[in-house]
């Protein structure tokens, strides 16, 4: 039952109930219903009659605005300011999301360190480690990370009163989805919960000038716990992924108020903490096998081009239907690409288990990918490695009819290629590379000498 402050609202509709219902009475959904503070609504008492209570406010013109230039907190780690877009902005709200594990606690940790260290006021807040534990992973960490203040405390109104009291600059939250607001009775991490905290956080960090940190958890499927309002709330969403048996880890945001969400962020978590890969391409390219089924694919992470190497290995199977497992690119994608080099490609793999993966535990999200999963995948096939002793690189996107498609930025992808002496670069037309205009062009510029003999076998 709600307390009289508080009301539960369907996250799908937006329908209020005073009770909560496991089915919304007005949209039929199930487990929707979360509660929530609430102030009365206006005129609730009557006699408003829908008049407005406040006093008119007068509009400003955008020009007579003033807008001082807030100079920009830098955390001292050039990845991270980098895809803030120049450092934190004082009195916004990052949401950092990212799997357990991953580096969160250590990213802002090493963050709060270097604050500290260059003179700014700092807090550590957090629910779910004890100030001991914060402390063990301080120690082996560079920097001022031990000089951090540090509250492990999971009371809302606790963490409030103290950033009221002691007005860092920069605070983090660790994480949001353990703080509990007293005056709502679901539990810590609920919808509810998640959305209030968040909230009265927001509020007070805007009136005090506080920039805050939220670290937030991602569910199984990959969004971040609690509702999607929470990504509405805040000025920017930052997205820690990579795998925690892998060394590497990748930065990224999703939203920026203040800055470009086409950025990436490459980290290493080494002993003394995370370790930024300024050159991941250099990176990447030296661990690059030149085995059949290895490939360099120039990708583009928003605006920044990346060399990754991606591997295929092709197997016979006994399984029906034969396995198809897809590490750091999107499975459906791979489907596609079998499918087309099978039907435009002449590379049938129907009876045979095929693994893909990008490495390194980088994640690839673009259809420039295709190419690169097609040669892999037909050079594993084959038994034959890509070009002649050096790795070779591509990029584009692969059409239903075996087309191959543009992507954008080649000329940036091209330029990364050649830094480290990748050429040619097998791409799409237009694009100034070694052209190809369908899979099979390009298939035959990768593996001459094995197309050759198939076509003189044939
Ligand atoms: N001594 C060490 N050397 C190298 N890596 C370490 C060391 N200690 C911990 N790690 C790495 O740090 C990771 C934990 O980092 P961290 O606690 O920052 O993650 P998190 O994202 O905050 O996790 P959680 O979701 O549990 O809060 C571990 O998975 C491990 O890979
Ligand atoms: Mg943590």
């Amino acid at each position: 039952m709600a307390r009289a402050s508080s009301v539960f609202v369907c996250s799908a509709c937006g329908t209020e109930s005073a009770k909560w219902h496991g089915q919304c009475p007005g949209c039929g959904a199930w487990n929707t219903l979360a509660e929530e503070a609430r102030a009365p609504a206006p005129g609730a008492r009557g006699g408003g009659g829908g008049r407005p209570r406040a006093a008119a406010a007068k509009p400003v013109p955008l020009a007579d605005v003033r807008a001082p230039r807030i100079p920009r907190l830098t955390t001292g780690i050039g990845e991270l300011d980098r895809i803030l877009g120049g450092g934190l902005v004082p009195g916004s709200l990052v949401l950092l999301g990212g799997s357990p594990g991953i580096g969160k606690s250590t990213l802002t940790s090493m963050a709060l360190g270097n604050l500290e260290g260059a003179g700014r006021r700092t807090l550590y807040v957090s629910g779910e480690e004890s100030a001991a534990q914060i402390r063990l992973r301080a120690e082996r960490l560079a920097g001022a990370a031990l000089q951090v203040p540090v509250l492990a405390e999971t009371d809302l109104d606790t963490v409030l009163a103290t950033l009221d009291a002691e007005r860092p600059e920069v605070c983090v939250v660790d994480s949001v989805q353990t703080l509990v607001a007293g005056d709502l009775t679901g539990a810590a991490g609920s919808v509810g919960q998640v959305r209030e905290v968040a909230d009265r956080i927001t509020r007070l960090a805007k009136a005090r000038g506080i920039a805050v940190l939220l670290v937030g958890h991602v569910t199984k499927e990959g969004s971040l716990a609690g509702p999607r309002v929470l990504e509405h709330l805040v000025d920017c969403v930052l997205q820690f992924e990579g795998e925690r048996e892998r060394t590497y880890r990748t930065l990224r945001a999703l939203k920026n108020r203040f800055g470009s969400t086409n950025d990436v962020g490459v980290f290493e978590m080494k002993q003394g903490g995370l370790v930024e890969v300024a050159d991941a391409s250099a990176r990447f390219v030296g661990e690059a096998t030149r085995a059949p089924g290895s490939v360099v694919l120039a990708a583009m992470e928003g605006s920044r081009p990346l060399l990754v190497e991606v591997q295929a290995l092709v197997s016979p199977s006994e399984l029906v239907p034969p396995r198809r497992v897809a590490n750091g690119i999107d499975r459906n994608r791979l489907a596609l690409v079998l499918a087309v080099l099978g039907r435009h490609g002449g590379v049938a793999v129907g009876s045979a288990d095929v693994f893909v993966n990008v490495a390194g535990g980088v994640r690839i999200d673009e259809p420039g990918a295709d190419l690169a999963v097609a040669l892999a995948v037909a050079s594993a096939q084959r038994g034959v490695a890509l070009g002649a002793g050096a790795p070779v690189a591509c990029f584009g996107e692969i059409g239903l009819t075996g087309e191959l498609r543009s992507v954008a930025h080649p000329d940036r992808r091209l330029a990364e290629a050649a830094k480290f002496g990748l050429r040619p670069v097998i791409a799409p037309r237009d694009s100034a590379g070694a052209e190809a205009q369908t899979l099979r062009q390009a298939l035959r510029l990768a593996m001459p000498a094995a197309t050759g003999r198939r076509a003189k076998a044939a």
